[in-house]
């Protein structure tokens, strides 16, 4: 854990503001900086069909997907927390679901590269770094298709 203020997770932060979280009331924003510094964002969309919500991390790797391309993304920020007061807010750091986990994965295979991870509280004063490989080791990649017909 550390204190130091962190630009990918205030972009997390910033972007969270636009969640879509009328449900859970849980705001979630991801920032995903590519190889060479582009950064795209998302956040969670919830629906009615509460299980068709999508997680911010899956919209900001749309967003990165077509702004740099998957194989191009280094880093990744992800905070959730309270919106209403229009600044992000809450204590409890944000770590990406297991389907998150998995799709980063895929990013991390197509471009051949360890993804940094880096989750934050809502206030942005705490944030934890780790690696794709640590959130979910012996994943199942698209190597594990290579026997298929
Ligand atoms: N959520 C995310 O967007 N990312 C995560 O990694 C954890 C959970 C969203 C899904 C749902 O809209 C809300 O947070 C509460 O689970």
């Amino acid at each position: 854990m550390s204190n130091a203020p962190h630009p990918l997770v205030e972009r997390a932060r910033e972007a969270a503001l636009r969640a879509y979280a009328p449900y859970s009331r849980f705001s979630v924003g991801c920032a995903i900086e590519s190889i060479d510094g582009q950064i795209a964002v998302g956040v969670n969309i919830e629906n009615a069909c509460y299980r068709l919500g999508m997680c911010a991390e899956q919209s900001a790797l749309s967003a990165a997907h077509q702004a740099f391309g998957l194989d191009k993304v280094a880093r990744i920020a992800v905070a959730g927390g309270d919106a209403s007061s229009g600044t992000l807010s809450g204590g409890g750091v944000c770590t990406p679901c297991g389907g998150c986990r998995q799709a980063i994965l895929e990013a991390a295979h197509l471009g051949g590269r360890d993804i940094e991870i880096v989750s934050a509280n809502g206030d942005g004063t705490e944030t934890n770094m780790v690696r794709i490989s640590e959130l979910l080791p012996f994943g199942f990649g698209p190597g594990n298709l290579s026997d298929a017909g």
